[in-house]
Formats: structure tokens, C-alpha cells, sequence
């Protein structure tokens, strides 16, 4: 859905929201001058280099290089898709987002609302249900843990939630976008009926569906809403939404693969636990869980189902791997999950056996090595086979370094290392990424205005028309842009030219430190563009017949040059003023 919400809408919406504010109900904020300080949420640090401007309303972290305005942050910090992160800023803001004409159906709030409202009304039903509740305990579980979670109980029978909440054909119509109902010959009746519901949360903690485990062996075990508009299962987890709540970026998040395992974990303690939904774990979950933590543990059945599973979601970890991104594997003995683990076990010991999970690395060959025989040739040619194209998916960089070398150790053989995949600009920049860029004249101008769209208007756009050196084209579109809206902060301007090509050029700019109060930037700023005219004035120089060559037309075209030269260097010396 990105794309359709309006960009005037975004304006208006960074215009409204502070950053600082936005910032601070995650991260404590203390006063620095004209900005604000903490310890970076997005790396461990000990001495704050994150910082916050309120004047730019963007953030910046001198450490690991992570900047971005409001919206930035939310995608970052709470895992939110761009339209998702904007909205749940407006609903902050108590503003509601529009749609362009002719987008797609903006998801109804009122199914949101419906499911909500079944949620409600099976915690309810939970409360009437003595045997529903005397399962729960027999499980171990808590009241309190129940009521975290938000489980419930739908009633047996056939429409108990068609009752309560079908009031309208409105209503029913809505239960129905939201996956509640089943369709039979006469007519439409519950779909969870006598099951403990478990509901599922978005990343913004609203209500998309329900997983319902039987209490009695009437049909499957587990009975999940289907696909709707709201729920595709592929895209979430269960559980991240609390998780996150309680911790902000984990560490390390663990993987387990029912609702129970992340229930029953929670009770103990773990609260960084979250499962996939009965699925193998898909690139878009791999996306998230890194997005929520460097190190990814996933857990698994040890039976050869869980081998599988696991091996799946290696697969789809493995273009995710960048630097300081780890993965590792846990496979419980056969017939364990989490939930009966921890029970006879102890949280204690099963904290272990998470800190100990296999790594990747490790899982990878022993995969392999049970396929092929190591010992001859025919088989360790085999292996490199089938390790190489699964290597080639791994980001550059020396964990895909070091797995080449393991592979060439095993096959004793040297291994051509294909080439890796384009990797996408990274979501979470790297240590190293520092904007280590020189500070040449263009950046400097474009970093300038980045950074105060207002100096615009100290342009003179007519002095650049003719000048033909690379990047003058970006300086004049982002100079018109800026004059359209002098008083558009950092933040503003940046989210307005996402779709640009140079925007990511320019987010870097805009993490630059350009000390001094705001005449010395002024001041700064406008000899850049000096520099700019002097150096396409010196390339035009360079391109004329030598003196005794040139015809006295030429000679005339160079003696100008050559005055304007002897003009702008004295501007940007400080001999001579600027509005001469
Ligand atoms: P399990 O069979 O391991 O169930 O399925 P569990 O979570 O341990 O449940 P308990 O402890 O017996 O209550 C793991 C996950 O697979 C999905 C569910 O998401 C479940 O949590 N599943 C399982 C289904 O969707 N349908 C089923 O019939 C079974
Ligand atoms: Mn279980």
C-alpha cells in the first residue's frame, strides 16, 4: 500500500508529530545543548553517540551510523512496514490517513474492530467456563499470564459469536472479513467453537486472527483463521508484539513453533520467545525476527519434520546474514517442545540449551556431511554442489568469507566462490557505514540544505544553469523543492524524496556535523556554491585552445573567464562581498 497515502499527508503529519517526543517513550532522552542524547537503541554502547535534533527532526547515531526522521524510527525501533509506521503515528497524532483515489481498499477498521471485540467477548467466555479454565491450569499456565496473552475461550455450539456480535448484516459481513465464520448449507455459523483462542497480534498489537486449540479430540488440534485481508500468515509472528512491548530490541529472540512453547516461556521469564504459525519460517518472518534481534535462535522438534522445518528457514536466513547478524539452531530430543521442556526441565536449564544452540555454520555442514560420503571424491565434489549455491546467498562479508573457507577445508578442494547476491541498502547500517564521505564542495552544499531547506533562497539558480558538473542537476531540483517550502524540517524534506534515487545520498548529508551558529552555515553554505562556479569555470578553462591558438573571439571568451575566476576566488577569500 506504500506510495498511496498522499505526500502531502506526510508532510503535514512530520509537521505535527515531535520526533523528541515520538523518541522518548522508548528511549530516555537527556538534553545536549541544541540536541538531545541517549545510549543508541540499535547497538550496545556504554557513552551515548546516539542523538536527536529537534530542529532537523531526525536522529542520528555517531556509533553505528542508524539515522531517520519520526517514521524512520518506528520502522526501525518497532519493525513497522512504512504505510504501517505512518499511520500508527497519526493515530498518535489524532489524525487519520488519507488514501490517494483509485488506491486499494483501505483495510476497514471496523473488521480491526470486530475482532477486537471477539477477543473481549472469548475472555469473557473464559470467565463462564470452568472447564476451560481448569485446562489452562492443568497446563501450568497463570491467570495472569492468560490475561497477558489475552486467551479466551469460544463456546461450543454453533453461534455463540454470530450472536453476540452479528448484530447487523453489517456486523456479520464484517466476522466475515475477519475469518470468524464458517459457510454451511444453512447458513453461515462459527468457525471456533469449543476451542482455547489464542489471538494473534499485529505488530501494532491490534487483533488479525485467532489460533484455537481444541479441548477435546473434535476435529484438528489446532484450528487457525485463514488468510484474510488483515492475516497473512506468512508475514507475521505470534508473540512479537508483546515481546517487543516488554523488551524493545532483544538481543536475541528465540523461535519456537506453537503458541504454547511462547506462552509457557513467558511464564518463566522469557519473554523474547515468539512462534511461527505452524509454518516453515519464510524470508519475510527471517525480515522481522532480525529486525527485532542480532541473534536469531530458532528451536525445533529434533524429529526429522523439525530437521526439515529448520533446514527451511536456514535457507531463508541466509541472504539476511550481514554483519553482526547470527543465527543458530536448537533442536530439542524428539517429542519436546519448549513448553514441556522448560516444565520438567527448568528455566534454567533450558536458558542453557538456548545459549548453546548450534550455529548456523555448524547446522550448515553436518546438513551436508549426512548426505554425502566425506570420504571420497565423488562426494566431496558433491558437497561443494550443494554448498556453493546455498554460500552464493549469504551477503558479502567475512562470515560468507569464512563459510567458503570451511567448504574448501571439507572438500579439500579450492572452491570458486560464486558471486553474491545484490545486497539491498542495509535496513540497519553497519558500524563501519560512518559517512566517511569527503567533503567536497557539492556535499557540502547539498549537506547544507539538507540539513536547512530555508537557505535555498541564498541561491541564485541562474549562476548554475550552464554548469555542467555532476550533481548540479540534484542541487537545482532539491534548490526549487526547498523554496516551495522554506520552513520543511530535515525530517520532512527526506520522507518527501524517498522515492528519489538520490535520497539516500542525501540522508547521509544529513547526518553530517556542520558545527557553527546559523550565519557561519550561511556563510559556509554559500561559498560551497561559490566553489561549485569556480570549478566548472576552471573546467571550462582547461577546455580552450592555448593562448597563442586562440582567435580573438576566444581570446576575448577567456579574458572574461579568466576576470570572473579573479572575482569568485576573492569572494570565497573574503576580499570582496558577495552581493557585488
Ligand atoms: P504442535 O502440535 O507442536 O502443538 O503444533 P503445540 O503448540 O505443542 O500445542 P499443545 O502443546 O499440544 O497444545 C505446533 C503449532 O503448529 C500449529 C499451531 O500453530 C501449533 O501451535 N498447528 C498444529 C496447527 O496449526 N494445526 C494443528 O492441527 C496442529
Ligand atoms: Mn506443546
Amino acid at each position: 500500500m506504500s506510495g498511496l497515502i498522499p505526500e502531502s499527508f506526510i508532510e503535514e503529519l512530520l509537521g505535527r508529530v515531535d520526533i523528541v517526543e515520538v523518541i522518548e517513550r522508548h528511549v530516555p532522552l537527556k538534553r545536549a545543548g541544541r540536541e538531545f542524547q541517549a545510549c543508541c537503541p540499535f547497538h550496545e554502547e556504554k557513552t551515548p553517540s546516539f542523538t536527536v535534533s529537534p530542529q532537523k527532526q531526525f536522529y542520528h547515531c555517531f556509533g553505528c551510523g542508524a539515522h531517520g526522521s519520526a517514521i524512520g524510527f518506528m520502522m526501525n525501533y518497532e519493525g513497522l512496514e512504512f504505510p504501517d509506521a505512518i499511520e500508527e503515528l497519526a493515530r498518535r497524532a489524532g489524525l487519520k490517513v488519507p488514501r490517494e483515489a483509485g488506491s486499494a481498499p483501505r483495510r476497514s477498521t471496523e473488521t480491526y474492530d470486530i475482532l477486537e471485540a471477539a477477543a473481549k467477548y472469548y475472555v469473557e467466555c473464559l470467565k463462564n467456563h470452568p472447564p476451560a479454565i481448569e485446562y489452562l491450569k492443568g497446563r501450568g499456565l497463570s491467570g495472569e499470564i492468560a490475561k497477558e496473552f489475552g486467551i479466551g475461550y469460544a463456546p461450543a455450539g454453533w453461534d455463540g459469536l454470530l450472536k453476540k456480535l452479528g448484530t447487523s448484516p453489517e456486523n456479520i459481513a464484517q466476522l466475515k472479513r475477519g475469518g470468524m465464520l464458517s459457510e454451511g448449507k444453512s447458513g453461515q455459523y462459527d468457525k471456533f467453537r469449543n476451542r482455547i483462542m489464542f489471538p494473534i497480534h499485529d505488530r501494532r498489537g491490534r487483533v488479525i486472527a485467532f489460533g484455537g486449540r481444541a479441548l477435546d479430540d473434535d476435529g484438528p488440534k489446532y484450528l487457525n483463521s485463514p488468510e484474510t485481508e488483515l492475516f497473512h500468515k506468512g508475514r507475521e509472528l505470534y508473540g512479537l508484539y508483546l515481546a517487543r512491548r516488554k523488551q524493545g530490541r532483544m538481543d536475541r529472540i528465540l523461535v519456537t513453533e506453537g503458541y504454547t512453547d511462547v506462552v509457557a516461556l513467558a511464564q518463566f521469564g522469557m519473554r523474547n520467545t515468539v512462534a511461527t504459525l505452524g509454518t516453515a519460517t519464510t524470508s519475510d518472518q527471517a525480515e522481522l525476527l532480525f529486525r527485532a534481534a542480532d541473534e536469531v535462535v530458532f528451536c525445533f522438534d529434533g524429529d526429522n519434520a523439525g530437521r526439515k522445518a529448520a533446514w527451511r528457514a536456514l535457507e531463508n536466513t541466509l541472504p539476511l546474514l550481514k554483519e553482526g547478524r547470527q543465527a543458530r539452531f536448537l533442536f530439542l530430543p524428539e517429542g519436546e517442545d519448549p513448553d514441556t521442556m522448560v516444565r520438567s526441565a527448568g528455566i534454567e536449564a533450558f536458558e542453557e540449551l538456548v545459549q548453546n544452540a548450534q550455529p548456523l555454520s555448524a547446522f550448515f555442514f553436518d546438513h551436508f556431511a549426512g548426505q554425502v560420503d566425506m570420504e571420497s571424491i565423488d562426494g566431496r565434489a558433491r558437497l561443494v554442489e550443494l554448498a556453493r549455491p546455498e554460500l552464493a546467498k549469504i551477503p558479502e562479508g567475512v562470515f560468507r568469507e569464512m563459510m567458503f573457507e570451511q567448504l574448501e577445508k571439507l572438500a579439500r578442494h579450492r572452491v570458486e566462490t560464486a558471486a553474491p547476491p545484490p545486497t539491498e541498502a542495509p535496513r540497519r547500517p553497519r558500524p563501519s557505514a560512518q559517512p566517511g564521505h569527503k567533503r567536497t564542495p557539492m556535499r557540502l552544499a547539498l549537506a547544507h540544505l539538507v540539513q536547512r531547506p530555508a537557505l535555498a533562497e541564498l541561491v541564485d539558480e541562474k549562476r548554475f544553469k550552464q554548469n555542467g558538473l555532476p550533481g548540479v542537476d540534484i542541487l537545482l531540483e532539491l534548490v526549487e523543492f526547498c523554496r516551495q517550502r522554506p520552513h520543511m524540517t530535515t525530517a520532512q524534506l527526506l520522507e518527501l524524496w524517498r522515492e528519489n534515487a538520490a535520497q539516500a545520498h542525501l540522508q547521509t548529508l544529513a547526518t553530517w556535523a556542520l558545527p557553527g551558529d546559523e550565519e557561519k552555515q550561511a556563510g559556509e553554505f554559500a561559498d560551497a556554491l561559490t566553489s561549485l562556479e569556480l570549478a566548472w569555470l576552471d573546467e571550462n578553462l582547461g577546455q580552450m585552445p592555448r593562448i597563442s591558438e586562440q582567435n580573438a573571439e576566444q581570446r576575448a571568451q577567456f579574458i572574461a573567464l579568466q576576470q570572473e575566476r579573479e572575482r569568485l576566488k576573492a569572494i570565497l577569500s573574503g576580499r570582496v562581498t558577495r552581493n557585488h
